[in-house]
């Protein structure tokens, strides 16, 4: 049996160790938002966030997931749009769209660790993320309006804690 948080959820499954997340992810726990491409860690397509980290889940043996926080694309923006998946909107990233759930997670996990991140930042990060639609530009310049939207959304924070203070 093993125990993990998944989108915030105390979650249990009983597996074979050598499962991929990834099948436990679609096949037991039905969230198909996460998707398969090659199975062998080299198109991004099934990226989570295991603590935080963009991880290939199907590269990722239930047995090494005891204890872990895991977000999927359904838990990203579970209480409202993440900023990524606002700038993806704002920028009509999609194409066929089958790439795009893997393209979001890894991003956001640039994003949580690099709040300004460059150009080269981001196709570092993103170098894993195969499209074969060819959204990369559009992808990169949503990258950068998600950041901005964090950032003022941190400015609209820090000046609403003021305004509180002085009332
Ligand atoms: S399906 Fe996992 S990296 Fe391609
Ligand atoms: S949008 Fe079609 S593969 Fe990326």
């Amino acid at each position: 049996m093993t125990q993990f948080t998944l989108n915030g959820k105390p979650t249990q499954l009983d597996t074979e160790a050598d499962m991929p997340l990834l099948w436990a992810i679609r096949d037991l726990l039905g969230m198909t938002g996460t998707k398969y491409g090659c199975g062998q860690g080299l198109c991004g397509a099934c990226t989570v966030h295991i603590d935080g980290v963009a991880v290939r889940s199907c590269m990722m043996p239930m047995g090494a997931v005891e204890g872990k926080n895991i977000t999927t694309i359904e838990g990203l923006g579970a209480d409202k749009l993440h900023p990524v998946q606002q700038a993806w909107i704002d920028n009509n990233v999609p194409q066929c769209g089958y790439c795009q759930p893997g393209q979001i997670m890894s991003a956001s996990a640039l994003l949580a660790q690099n709040p300004s991140p460059t150009d080269t930042d981001i196709d570092n990060a993103m170098a894993g993320n195969l499209c074969r639609c060819g959204t990369y530009v559009r992808i990169r310049k949503a990258i950068h309006d998600a950041a901005d939207i964090m950032q003022n959304n941190k400015t609209a924070t820090t000046v609403q804690y003021q305004d509180n203070l002085g009332s």
